[in-house]
């Protein structure tokens, strides 16, 4: 038996160490029953530990489903950021250990990030940028996207932040949804040894944004990268900066005026615009990383995510950068060039909190352990996982090897909607279990409910969040009904649907379970099923196609796309290989097809509704479920046969 099946056979539980509980910012357990008993004075504590400048005068006004939190207050994300720190001894600490992922290396302390934050704020200005205005940030993980995205915030503009890992057409139709009048790109970054022309690709994506006006380009690179910049509209980012003043006033933001939108999949074919507002997504950020990773100001704190998605606005930047944390970046891949990457990356900076996705340490994992036994990762003492559910068998290589018996792991659920994180270990008072997102942050209220909306106390149903929290989403960009539609109406209009599903134990612990909307989680990535299929279809020698994940060992799920193609059309290893570059074009890499199964029918209810589930019991070659409903049964019966032979 493995050292691995002896820790779940047992139905392990973990404590946290007495040692840990003892330094923690928390340990007191009747947090819990003082956030419950009145969660609207809970959250303005925090409020009491960010700088207003004017304060709030209602703390929560809620007409269902639109919240206002902070009503009345005004304050600056980057003043909180930064200048509340520059004041102090932190002013010369360090905020972000940046490494390259050639190896080249960069610190800046809160001071000189200050400093490029003011400056790039006056930038903005000069190019005509104002409050309000939508700024688009396609970058790959520099410091100069914190920088950017933290002049936004200074001056009111919003950021919308575009995953570099994204095509052209996906960054094309983000600007153009949220109508930004700049775009901050760089001539590229590096992955696995290799530069993605970033400049290139948005190049094409320009084309077709007729609402931006301003260009700015970060050069990265040097002269590997070749860049063509367009006379009148693209502008060096160092040539700006350089002259550039070192003083900008932060705005005066309303609690409620718009910090982001943010692009996430949805259960329609486009993307929705997830909007965070000032005051109540910064005390959430804020509130959690103190809370849940406990940061102090003697850590070393690595969250891995990159920052193009919702984990990295806030873990990277706002939440730590809030609490005056010293932050590592890293731009590269975990196996460049070698596997112990991560590793070596931790044992150079002494790295004492990490936080990583489950996808991630299921490759560790196959790679083995000697990577990491071949580190000193001595100064962690504590680990985290977002990103979907983490297999007890993943959880516990974690702690034992990575952790060394030794560091609380604290299992963090949220969404891109969510803001912060809202289900959670408090790694100072709770007791963990393997694979269970363990119990809601306190002042949060998470029930399990079943179809009906009744409250389930013990096994399986439908996460819902059924009180407004400070950092929720306060809408989708340009589309008030969606918001309603989407995440208000599965019940009623004051309770959310969070699009999992959760199994609550005797113990009253979380067990996440994933969507159960079309909605699909690909390596920790969120890509709608919609998405994919449109793609598909917008390929000249396709006819219709159905996109349904299949278990995967490392990413969790695997795409697995059933493609029915037009007449006089021949199914092919080639046309496979074309239409999953094709969907990489449109889409970015993290969509690409895993499997291309060519169908003569696809399996379709009377009504002419594919049904997706036939195709996942195809896919996972599970025994099929009900087929009473199928216009022709014949259809799931040849195409299983086909995917037999196939796989
Ligand atoms: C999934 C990422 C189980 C879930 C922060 C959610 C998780 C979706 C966990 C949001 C977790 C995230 N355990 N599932 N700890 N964390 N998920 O918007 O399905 O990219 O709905 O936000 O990821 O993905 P998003």
């Amino acid at each position: 038996m493995s050292e691995i099946d002896a820790l779940l056979r047992e139905d392990r539980t973990f404590e946290p160490s007495a040692d840990f509980r003892a330094k923690a910012h928390v340990s007191d357990p009747g947090v819990y029953a003082r956030a419950a008993e009145n969660p609207e004075a809970f959250w303005e504590g925090f409020a009491h530990e960010l700088e207003w400048i004017e304060p709030w005068s209602r703390v929560l006004e809620w007409n269902p489903p639109h919240a206002k939190w902070f009503v009345g207050g005004k304050l600056n994300v980057s003043a909180n950021c930064l200048d509340r720190h520059v004041r102090t001894w932190r002013r010369n600490k360090a905020a972000f250990i940046w490494e390259g992922e050639p190896g080249d290396r960069r610190t800046l302390t809160y001071f000189d990030l200050y400093r490029q934050v003011c400056q790039f704020a006056n930038v903005l200005k000069g190019l005509g940028i104002r409050k309000g205005d939508r700024v688009a940030l396609y970058m790959p993980l520099v410091p100069e996207l914190a920088v950017a995205m933290l002049a936004c915030a200074r001056i009111g503009a919003v950021h919308s932040v575009v995953f570099g890992g994204f095509s052209a057409e996906s960054l094309r139709d983000r600007i153009n949804d949220a109508q930004a009048r700049l775009l901050v790109t760089a001539d590229g970054g590096y992955r696995r040894g290799g530069i993605i022309p970033l400049k290139q690709m948005a190049d094409e994506a320009l084309a077709e944004t007729p609402s931006i006006e301003h260009v700015v380009v970060v050069r990265r690179g040097y002269s590997d990268i070749p860049v063509h910049m367009k006379e009148g509209r693209d502008r060096w980012y160092h040539e700006l900066m350089d002259g550039a003043p070192f003083e900008c006033a932060p705005e005066p933001m309303d609690s409620e005026d718009m910090l982001y939108i943010l692009y996430t999949s949805g259960t329609t074919g486009k993307p929705k615009g997830i909007v965070h507002t000032t005051a109540g997504y910064l005390l959430g950020c804020y509130a959690t990383t103190k809370w849940v990773f406990d940061v102090k100001d003697d850590d070393v704190y690595w969250c891995s995510a990159d920052i193009g998605w919702v984990t990295g606005h806030s873990y990277v930047v706002y939440g730590p950068l809030a609490n005056g944390a010293t932050v590592v970046m890293y731009e590269g891949a975990p196996d460049w060039p070698q596997k112990d990457r991560f590793w070596e990356i931790i044992e150079r900076y002494g790295v004492t909190i990490f936080y990583t996705a489950p996808t991630a340490i299921r490759a560790f994992m196959r790679w083995g352990t000697d990577w990491p036994a071949r580190r000193d990762m001595s100064t962690l003492r504590l680990l985290g996982s977002v990103g979907e559910p983490i297999n007890p068998e993943a959880w516990v290589w974690y702690h034992l090897h990575i952790g060394r018996e030794r560091c609380p792991i604290v299992d963090t659920w949220w969404q891109t909607e969510t803001g912060s994180i809202l289900i959670t270990p408090l790694p100072g008072i709770t007791r963990t279990k393997p694979g269970s997102a363990t119990q809601p942050f306190p002042g949060i209220s998470a029930k399990v409910l079943n179809h009906a909306g009744e409250e389930v106390p013990v096994g399986g149903g439908l996460l819902a969040l059924t009180k407004p929290w400070p950092s929720m989403l306060r809408g989708i960009y340009g589309d008030p009904d969606r918001y309603v539609q989407q995440y208000w109406s599965r019940w009623s209009k004051d309770i959310y649907f969070t699009g999992d599903g959760a199994k609550l134990d005797d113990d009253g612990y979380y067990w996440l379970l994933g969507r159960v909307d079309d909605v699909l989680n690909v390596a920790g990535h969120r890509i709608g099923t919609m998405e994919v299929e449109s793609a598909l279809v917008d390929h000249p020698k396709v006819a219709e196609s159905a996109v349904v994940g299949r278990p995967h060992q490392i990413k969790g799920h695997a795409l697995c796309a059933f493609v029915t193609v037009k007449e006089g059309v021949y199914h092919s290893e080639a046309l496979a290989d074309e239409l999953k570059s094709h969907v990489a074009h449109k889409i970015g890499a993290i969509a690409r097809p895993d499997d291309i199964i060519f169908a003569a029918d696809l399996p379709k209810t009377r009504s002419g509704k594919i049904m997706r589930r036939l195709l996942r019991d195809i896919a996972e070659g599970k025994t099929l479920g009900d087929t009473t409903t199928l216009a022709d049964p014949s259809v799931v019966a040849r195409l299983r046969e086909q995917y037999q032979e196939e796989a």
